[in-house]
């Protein structure tokens, strides 16, 4: 049983434990010497790791795609983890559990399948709501479709991620389409078949490869065709429909440097490849964030988004931070206005304007909730303001 995670280990920790091979190459030093580069993976993570040692002779037994035992040690390397391995040896797929090895969404699968179908039961029009229920009612295709991989690496790369990346995708649909008052049974479908075909371009998890038919054909061109499918069995489906679903499907990429043959020319297109991008930018950040090793408040370089990223949550002030003490010239008399905040403690007021001054805006401690503390605050420091000036004027 597999007790030490990826995502639990730390700088010069030991490890003995059960990983999958994602990628494995014989590589070539500066000294010429031959090492081993060797992506190992559980359910919580990629763990890159070298061998400096016996590289070929790992190389010709193990392969993509094993599960092997690995033991050495982590090592700090260019802001990252890295484990150097000692001895790497393949076991028997037997010997493991394979939910230990593949990561999931944290949605379950069956609830998300019941709302996207309330989505699609909710459409005006007969024709696209017939269609979506008769995709999403096919056996193997709901089979495939509660636990595909949305990709290989970057966005939903997990299991049922998919699906949750369809779902999402269908909930900004529902909601945009009012905001931009376009139509919303095109956008809405656009949501559910714009990578539907991913369940034939991409291998299953946990090691996601390009199928033959991924490679030659594509998700875009697929389900085009799924869309002429399943639209022949429907007795006078329209062509106009058609048209203008196979186009929101093959422009949602929205360039044609990014695979799409045509651009978006609807706005319910423009819409879908807009909504598409939002939801896998936003599930890259977000896995990017709560993946990241680096010590500090910010990522390494996360080289699909081209940027680094803040990792600390923003600050969020529910009341007014108080000034420090020395900019409230008299603190006797405003502390009569503030009631008992003048009562408290000289060390505990400038322990909560040190906690204050932190640079995430976080407080040691919760502040106090005082009813109408801000506005007699507020009135202390205008009292304040009215006597400088007063006093100023008099000058
Ligand atoms: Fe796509
Ligand atoms: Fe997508």
């Amino acid at each position: 049983m597999k007790e030490q995670f990826v995502t639990d280990l730390n700088v010069k920790d030991d490890v003995d434990s059960f990983f999958l091979v994602k990628h494995i190459a014989v590589m070539e030093a500066k000294d010429g010497k031959n090492y081993l580069n060797v992506v190992l993976a559980d359910s919580t993570g990629d763990l890159e790791s070298r061998k400096w040692h016996n590289a070929q002779e790992v190389a010709d037994v193990v392969t993509r795609g094993d599960y092997v035992r690995a033991t050495g040690k982590i090592n700090h390397f260019q802001g990252r983890l890295q484990l150097i391995i000692q001895t790497i040896s393949k076991i028997d797929h037997r010997e493991i559990d394979k939910s230990d090895f593949t990561p999931k969404s944290t949605s379950n699968a069956d609830l998300m399948m019941e709302e996207l179908l309330k989505y699609v039961a909710d459409l005006d029009d007969v024709y696209i709501r017939d269609l979506l229920q008769i995709i999403l009612f096919d056996t193997d295709i709901a089979r495939r479709l509660k636990c595909w991989y949305a990709g290989k690496n970057i966005h939903h790369a997990y299991e049922s991620g998919l699906l949750e990346h369809i779902l999402s995708c269908t909930r900004l649909a529902a909601h945009l389409s009012s905001v931009y008052k376009v139509n919303h049974n095109y956008v809405i479908a656009g949501a559910v078949l714009h990578d539907l075909c991913k369940i034939y371009e991409l291998s299953e998890g946990p090691l996601v490869d390009y199928t033959d038919e991924g490679k030659l054909i594509g998700h875009l061109i697929k389900a085009s065709e799924i869309v002429d499918h399943f639209a022949s069995k429907i007795r006078g489906f329209p062509a106009s429909i058609k048209v203008h679903l196979k186009h929101i499907i093959i422009s949602h990429h929205g360039e044609i440097e990014y695979g799409s043959p045509k651009v978006p020319q609807t706005a319910e297109a423009y819409l879908v490849h807009l909504i598409d991008m939002m939801d896998s930018k936003m599930n890259s950040v977000a896995k990017a964030i709560s993946t990241d090793r680096t010590i500090g408040r910010w990522t390494g370089m996360i080289k699909h988004l081209d940027c680094v990223l803040y990792k600390h949550e923003l600050p969020t002030h529910t009341e007014y931070l108080p000034e420090p003490e020395s900019k409230v010239p008299n603190v006797q008399k405003s502390s009569e206005v503030r009631g008992n905040a003048g009562d408290k403690a000289p060390e505990k007021m400038s322990e909560k304007n040190e906690a204050h001054e932190r640079p995430e805006g976080k407080s040691k401690t919760k502040p106090e909730k005082k009813k109408d503390g801000a506005l007699t605050y507020t009135m202390a420091r205008m009292l304040e303001g009215l006597k400088e000036n007063q006093s100023s004027d008099e000058e």
